[in-house]
């Protein structure tokens, strides 16, 4: 299968193949200017699947080499770039080579913003290993690093020249980082697409075994969704805000647990069935059924429905999280609140109470 982002001449393809990665010289050879390659991973994926893509860079004739970094959130930081950046010095690599992220979300943001960078900028190519990755952040060019002051606030865009996504790589994955990229499928489900959360619903049991079809059709949907947004809205002035569905909570209750205590899709699970809340306490929600069925599947897929902490001081915090979110304007943080299945709004919010009250009702 193969979808296509479309940015004119920046366009680039998607390829979702079980055996890809093994593939993958050849699917990424005609997008490359030399046959010259960095690989960055963390060393978990490094370990477990750096060889198949390094032979398959080899058999495609393009010489790489492969730098490996601690895995997890922490290594997402100025830090570490600059050593990958030391690393692409040592291995000589051109303004016409390229780098390549081979893992989950993290190594794709880290790897993502070395490439915007090296040399002004050279190739840059996604081959996630996770589902969260697969399904949200190997598409769609933003790359990143965390400062103290908070997650993701230095970055740059920056399109990939192509996105190689093995669904089989993920029998390696845990079941909990598993379940956490689920909650951005169910998100593409409840902001675009009725059928997909239609489809979830009826085949939760085969998604929640990994059956590989199941697999492959989540990883297509919320590709070409994930894709069609990017098409519209490249740098996220309107519509591509829509896919921060949950966001807003969930980046906060993330901060909350010092990036430790919640991975990001269970953030983002909790965070949507906060934007419910609020959405129907803001006269929002036309369908009075969505929460029930968002509770429901994402208790199927063994997801949180709600922030375990009750510390009196807790709400106050994360309200006053909110108002550092990246889409707030002019003092008024903008939320993302569902309407109805397949369709959501942009809301700038001042009430404070009503927010307050959302995390509430989130919070145990
Ligand atoms: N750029 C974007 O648009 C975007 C969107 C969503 C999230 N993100 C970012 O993504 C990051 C989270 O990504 P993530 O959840 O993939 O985390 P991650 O990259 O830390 O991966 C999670 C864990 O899984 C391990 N792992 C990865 N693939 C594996 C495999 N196939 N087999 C076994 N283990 C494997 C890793 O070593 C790691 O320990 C956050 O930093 C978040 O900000 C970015």
């Amino acid at each position: 299968m193969q979808l296509l982002v479309d940015l004119g001449a920046r366009s680039y393809p998607i390829h979702i193949a079980s055996g890809a990665l093994a593939r993958a010289g050849s699917l990424i050879a005609p997008c490359l200017a030399a046959p010259q390659a960095l690989i960055i991973a963390d060393a978990t994926v490094a370990a477990l699947h750096g060889a198949t893509l390094r032979q398959s860079l080899a058999a495609a004739g393009i010489h790489a080499e492969l730098v490996a970094f601690p895995p997890g959130e922490r290594s997402k930081t100025l830090d570490t770039a600059a050593q990958l950046w030391d690393a692409c010095a040592r291995h000589r690599l051109g303004r016409d080579g390229a780098i390549l992220a081979l893992g989950g979300g993290v190594a794709g943001d880290l790897a993502g913003f070395v490439a915007a960078c090296w040399m002004r900028g050279v190739r840059f190519v996604q081959a996630p290993t996770t589902l969260l990755a697969m399904v949200d952040s190997a598409v769609g060019g933003k790359t990143g690093i965390d400062i103290p002051a908070g997650k993701n606030l230095i970055g740059a865009f920056c399109q990939p020249v192509a996105v190689i996504c093995d669904p089989a790589v993920l029998t390696t994955l845990d079941e909990r980082n598993y379940r956490a990229g689920l909650a951005e499928v169910i998100k593409y489900g409840v902001i675009r697409d009725a059928a997909l959360l239609a489809w979830l619903e009826g085949q939760a049991e085969a998604v929640s075994a990994r059956d590989p079809e199941a697999i492959a059709h989540i990883v297509h949907e919320s590709c070409r969704i994930k894709a069609w947004y990017v098409a519209c809205d490249e740098r996220e002035e309107g519509l591509r805000a829509e896919l921060n569905l949950g966001h807003t909570f969930g980046h906060a209750l993330e901060a909350e647990s010092g990036y430790q205590g919640l991975l990001h899709g269970e953030a983002v699970a909790i965070g949507m069935r906060l934007a419910c809340v609020l959405a129907r306490s803001l006269g929002v929600l036309a369908d009075p059924d969505l929460p029930a069925r968002l509770d429901a599947l994402l208790t199927r897929f063994g997801l949180p429905l709600r922030y375990p902490a009750t510390d009196p001081a807790l709400i106050e915090r994360l309200v006053a999280r909110t108002a550092l979110d990246k889409k707030a304007r002019g003092g008024r943080v903008r939320f993302v609140l569902p309407v109805r299945a397949g369709q959501v709004t942009l809301l700038p919010v001042a009430d404070q109470a009503a927010i307050a009250a959302a995390f509430r009702e989130g919070c145990q």
